[in-house]
């Protein structure tokens, strides 16, 4: 296990919050970050483009206004989350301003790029690289990633199928340096077991959607507190790559998430709507993601809180004896 030099005595537990689309705000990322998790965000959540200057100026000149204030107990680190894919036509003009802000953490998810991880270093950041499989592990560290982010069966948005048993272990065989575990992990006991798994950080999305200073309607986060893992659905038919989606909000659309069309999502018929146009839910803003761990979420709190129950369980989960 390794954990990069970035991280030491400035987290209160081994957590990174995932980047989630639409969700994740500077709000959430500077709670987050304050409470001692990395908190980070996708920079194409920023819309219009110019609007990520103005929040990567907001979350540094915060972080370090609370640095000041508590020099005994600085915040964790922030992140920001690049989809390298072709359809990407923001990622030059967005790692400029990185590089501008020398963001401490960069996560790569769709695609490893060689030069974004060189780019990175030379601003002192590092880079870590979002997988489902051996693999794009083995890619990603040789396009020189730092660290590792194993993607494992029952994670929410686009996940992998992967046991975190087998992703951990079998990555531990060749990968000595940082991963983080993801897949439904939403308590201070499972971010212990990732630990004892042999990963450095538990990576969680789903439980912040139901913070307060999350960026979701009510509906949904109400519809977290109220699921649970028989209310996810695995399916490829709303962007073409598989993901766990809650049924409640596929129902809502229209559709019967226990029977989804599983080929090609263009070819499918979603109906027609008023202008008789193929009338098709839109993925993240209609059909809610989350992954399949949020039994242990009850109720929309503050995200300090959410982390402050973290600890609390994290602290006291112990292997009983024999
Ligand atoms: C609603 C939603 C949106 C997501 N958006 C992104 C994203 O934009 N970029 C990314 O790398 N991962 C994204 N993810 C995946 C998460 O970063 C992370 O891998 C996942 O949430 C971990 O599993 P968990 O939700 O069970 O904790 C998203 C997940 C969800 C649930």
């Amino acid at each position: 296990m390794s954990m990069p030099a970035l991280f030491k005595g400035r987290l209160s537990i081994p957590v990174i919050g995932s980047p989630l689309f639409i969700i994740s705000v500077p709000d959430l990322v500077i709670a987050q970050c304050k409470a001692g998790v990395v908190g980070s965000f996708p920079a194409l959540n920023a819309r219009p483009a110019a609007l990520l200057d103005e929040w990567l100026a907001r979350i540094t000149e915060e972080l370090a206004a609370y640095d000041r204030a508590h020099p005994e107990r600085p915040s964790a680190p922030f992140a920001v989350n690049q989809i390298v894919h072709r359809s990407n036509n923001r990622l030059e003009q967005d790692l400029a301003l990185c590089e501008k802000y020398k963001v401490p953490m960069m996560i790569t998810s769709l695609g490893a790029r060689e030069e974004l991880n060189q780019a990175a270093h030379r601003w002192g950041g590092i880079v870590f690289h979002d997988v489902i499989n051996q693999f794009f592990a083995h890619k990603a560290i040789e396009k020189g990633a730092d660290g590792l982010i194993l993607v494992a069966a029952g994670a929410g948005g686009h996940a992998g199928t992967i046991s975190p048993f087998a992703f951990v272990s079998e990555t531990r065989s060749w990968f000595d340096g940082p991963i983080a575990l993801s897949g439904a992990i939403a308590n201070g006991r499972a971010i212990r077991a990732a630990r004892v798994l042999g990963a450095d950080f538990a990576y969680i999305g789903s439980a912040f959607i139901a913070t307060k200073e999350a960026n979701a309607v009510e509906a949904y986060k109400d519809m977290i507190t109220k699921s649970g893992a028989d209310d996810i659905v695995y399916s490829n038919l709303f962007t073409g790559v598989h993901g766990n989606y809650l049924k409640p909000s596929i129902v809502n659309a229209g559709l019967d998430p226990d029977n989804l069309p599983t080929s090609d999502p263009s070819k499918m018929s979603f109906g027609t709507d008023a202008s008789g146009e193929r009338a098709k839910p839109k993925a993240w803003k209609e059909i809610w993601g989350s992954g399949q761990g949020i039994g242990a979420i009850k109720d929309v709190v503050p995200a300090a809180e959410l982390i402050a129950r973290f600890k609390k369980e994290y602290d006291e989960a112990i292997d009983p004896p024999l």
